[in-house]
């Protein structure tokens, strides 16, 4: 195994991580787009510096990678790029407004780039894990509520339903029956409820 380290928020970083695996050779079939972190705050208060990191590593490095990478695997008709949204981009989470929206983006992105590379013979989905324990929310500073900690995955949950859901071709992927249910209710539901319901479960 080969591990690069790249610090993917520096406006650089993923044209250096793309140099490197060309200055060794390496040709990935499979990119798993999984970098990213939140912010726990009200928007406005928000760090002008975490925004911007936020952006960066969550939706530009993605865009930039899968560009590259997409292109490479096309011409070789065979590949994977495997993007990790969240269950955020299908409830806005107030607190949470840059990264939902970071990670909704991925969701129209990635619906979007699978229609175009459909018959290229590279795959593409998209996760959507609720809650997970991970240190995602010690980073973003989020002391997790009671129901939080009820409906939280695990990490080998969240791999095992997108290595299944990356093997069947299915386009967005949502792991867990609860957070399945919830999905299709809250497409039922006017946005302002759905953010005004998320913002009780986070807070
Ligand atoms: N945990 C949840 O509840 C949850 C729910 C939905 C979606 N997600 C998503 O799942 C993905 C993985 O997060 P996680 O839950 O495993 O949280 P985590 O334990 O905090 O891991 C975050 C990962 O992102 C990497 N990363 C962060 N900033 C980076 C940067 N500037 N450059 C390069 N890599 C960077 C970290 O690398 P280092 O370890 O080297 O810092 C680490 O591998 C994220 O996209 C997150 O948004 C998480």
């Amino acid at each position: 195994m080969t591990v690069i380290e790249n610090d993917l928020s520096t406006p650089d970083g993923p044209d250096r991580l793309l140099a490197e695996l060309a200055a060794r050779k390496l040709a990935p079939t499979v990119l798993i787009n999984n970098a990213g972190f939140g912010y726990f705050d009200l928007f406005v208060e928000q760090p002008r510096d975490e925004i911007e990191a936020m952006i960066a590593v969550n939706l530009r490095a993605a865009t930039i990678l899968a560009r590259a990478l997409g292109e490479q695997m096309a011409s070789r008709q065979h590949g994977y790029i495997l993007n990790v949204a969240s269950f955020a981009a299908l409830a806005p989470i107030p607190r949470y407004a840059v990264y939902s929206g970071a990670k909704a983006y991925l969701v129209a992105w990635t619906q979007a780039l699978a229609h175009e590379l459909r018959k290229s013979g590279v795959r593409v989905s998209v996760i959507c894990p609720g809650f997970t324990r991970t240190e995602f929310h010690d980073v973003a500073r989020h002391t997790k509520t009671r129901l939080m900690q009820w409906i939280e995955l695990t990490p080998e949950q969240v791999a095992r339903a997108a290595i299944r859901g990356l093997e069947r071709g299915q386009l967005v992927i949502v792991p867990g029956w609860w957070y399945k249910l919830n999905a299709a209710v809250l497409r039922l539901l006017p946005r302002s409820w759905v953010a005004a319901m998320s913002a009780k479960a986070v807070k």
